[in-house]
């Protein structure tokens, strides 16, 4: 986090993101879900905590939401399914990091990508921390992942016992865009702000 610029995301708690480096939260099971527009730093953050997990020797997993969607539908495809799922119940911290981004795969004979997470929190819950960010809105995770029902009971079951942060701000992206921009003397591309 050493490269973060707090004063870029003034909205954003230095102290309650601080905080989640102590790594209490993984310690007493509680699942984390960061939300906000794309570029605020949602990726950067769990990225950092997921590293500082690993030198505390903390077993980690990360993927994105798409990989590890993609992982389980192999294995229906090739009969691990069950295999793959326990080890993603495994690990101490598992960060799924992008939900809402990338197109998730949906064929009607198989079961959702609502369905899959519902099984994987369900089994993570109260035993191993799970920590998502998400740009997207919470009330349009049913389409993204496919089942309105299942993404209610899976947002129901984070509701109950996880850290909430929405980081409202600015995209870092576009302010490197913006700065590179003027580097070079042009206006970045569909750039509307004055
Ligand atoms: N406050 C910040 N200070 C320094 N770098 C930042 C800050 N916020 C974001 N970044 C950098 O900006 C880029 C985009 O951030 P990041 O990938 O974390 O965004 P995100 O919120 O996950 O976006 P998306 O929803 O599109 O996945 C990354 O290179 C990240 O390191
Ligand atoms: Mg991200």
């Amino acid at each position: 986090m050493a490269a973060f610029d707090w004063d870029f995301q003034p909205k954003l708690d230095r102290r309650v993101v601080e905080d989640l480096f102590t790594l209490c939260f993984v310690e007493s099971r509680e699942d984390l879900l960061v939300t906000g527009k794309t570029g605020t730093g949602k990726s950067h953050i769990l990225q950092a905590l997921a590293i500082k997990a690993c030198e505390q020797e903390w077993m980690v997993r990360y993927a994105r939401c798409v990989d590890l969607i993609d992982d389980l539908y192999a294995g229906l495809a090739d009969g691990s399914y069950e295999r793959r799922m326990r080890k993603w119940c495994r690990p101490s911290l598992l960060v799924i990091d992008d939900v809402g981004l990338g197109q998730l795969k949906r064929r009607d004979d198989e079961p959702t990508a609502a369905h899959m997470l519902f099984t994987l929190l369900d089994r993570r819950h109260d035993h191993a921390t799970t920590a998502i960010t998400s740009n997207i809105k919470l009330s349009a995770w049913g389409k993204y992942l496919g089942d309105a029902t299942l993404a209610a009971a899976v947002l129901d079951r984070l509701a109950a016992n996880s850290i909430r942060i929405d980081i409202n701000g600015p995209s870092y992206r576009q302010h490197l865009a913006r700065e590179r921009a003027k580097a070079h003397g042009r206006k970045p591309r569909g750039d509307k702000a004055t």
